[in-house]
């Protein structure tokens, strides 16, 4: 492992669990039935599936395994819950809420309502800690509000949303509330009968588990509309022949975190304290960004005076991390979320994130932090130094 580059991009995607694959083995060999099938076959592996829906549903506290529909990942289950949501109670009206600091994948869905549908959506803002003020989602609502989507943990600073104190008052309008917690699954973090939300959104690859595989937690009797029909699968709501394989892997990768056969919160958190803290101290001026304390343990956004994160990162091929979101990889505008809590354009480019998770070690952080230290030292990296960050923010 010497050789391969220090991966601190945990909130891109997690290492697959060598558990999970040993889980996943039998479903890409030998057990290849179709859950739909009436025969021995079939039964195997429609008995996996509900083995790994059992366990899907535990994870995040909901009372009925039913609850849970597989989809291809978070993508799709904020589609199915915000499009499949807001059309199901298009007699109530046409207008939904979000904020400024969504994954893309919910702020392109509620525009996908708004260019399709003819709804009108608000974006509520946040604080410079990335935090949701509930009033100012009570301020958005309007009497044709039919869904409020405020995600639980942000991927790029880690923030974590009080999401119970928004979904009493949008409950008490009788307004639908979805959460996209993909980020937040993977630490337990999420009990769904306390955050009270109709819909949750999961991802498998943020936790350890396959990619292309997901969630979402569908409450009760809520209705929604749902966006691929076909042959029935996931109680209508989400046609297609299941991926028996990552569903069995999902599952398992549910089942190491509620059974806590996983490197503790506290430990991840350390670590990522420790290396804020040396960072802060051996470049005057890096500013720490998020929620300094509601936020992901493994989550550091560190603001650099006078260094472009793109060149800093190109000086490190041995460090494995990222400006921003894996999501805007590739795009030469700087992250929404940061411009959203403050940042200028410049700071926004000047950002690295870096995401600790269960596999990273203390000898890691201390050699990322050498990397990261001697890089910016480097007198080429030196650009012109933009006034007004140098504060907490
Ligand atoms: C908060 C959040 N929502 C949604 C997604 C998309 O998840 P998936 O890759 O499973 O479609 C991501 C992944 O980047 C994410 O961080």
């Amino acid at each position: 492992m010497t050789d391969r580059p220090i991966y601190l991009d945990h909130q891109a995607t997690t290492p697959l669990d060598p558990r999970v694959l040993d889980a996943m083995m039998p479903f890409l060999t030998d057990q290849f039935g179709n859950p739909g099938s009436a025969h021995a076959y079939g039964q195997a592996a429609s008995r996996a599936v509900s083995a790994a829906r059992r366990h899907v549903a535990h994870l995040i506290g909901a009372k009925n395994p039913i609850e849970i529909v597989f989809t291809s990942g978070a993508t799709e289950a904020n589609h199915l819950a915000i499009v499949g949501g807001s059309l199901a109670a298009r007699p109530h009206g046409g207008h939904v809420v979000t904020t400024t600091i969504e994954h893309k994948a919910v702020l392109a869905a509620c525009q996908f309502l708004v260019d399709h549908h003819g709804y009108t959506c608000t974006r509520v803002d946040v604080d410079s800690h990335g935090s949701v003020r509930p009033d100012d989602v009570i301020a958005a609502l309007k009497p044709d509000t039919v869904l409020v989507s405020v995600m639980h943990a942000n991927n790029e600073i880690g923030t974590i949303q009080r999401i119970e104190a928004i979904a009493e008052v949008v409950h008490h309008r009788r307004i639908l509330m979805h959460t996209d917690a993909a980020q937040s699954a993977g630490y337990s973090l999420i009990d769904t009968s306390g955050l009270d939300a109709d819909f949750v959104s999961l991802s498998a690859h943020k936790l350890y588990g396959p990619k292309g595989i997901g969630a979402l937690f569908v409450r009760g009797r809520t209705r929604l509309t749902a966006l691929q029909t076909g042959g029935g699968q996931e109680r209508g709501l989400r046609a297609g022949t299941l991926n028996v394989p990552a569903i069995v892997g999902f599952g398992a990768a549910a089942a190491l975190i509620t059974t806590d056969a996983v490197t503790p919160n506290g430990e991840i958190r350390a670590l990522r304290d420790r290396l804020a803290q040396r960072l802060c101290n051996a470049i005057p001026g890096a500013t720490v960004n998020g929620h300094p304390r509601r936020r992901l343990p493994g989550n550091l956004s560190i603001t650099l005076p006078a260094i472009e994160a793109a060149d800093l990162l190109d000086h490190m091929p041995t460090l494995a991390a990222s400006t921003g979101s894996a999501c805007n990889t590739g795009s030469a505008e700087p992250s929404h979320v940061l411009t959203a809590i403050g940042l200028s354009r410049a700071a926004a480019r000047r950002t690295l994130r870096l995401g600790l998770g269960r596999t990273t070690t203390g000898s890691d952080i201390d050699l990322a932090l050498k990397m990261i230290v001697g890089a910016a030292a480097h007198p080429l990296m030196a650009c012109t130094p933009v006034g007004g960050i140098d504060q907490f923010r």
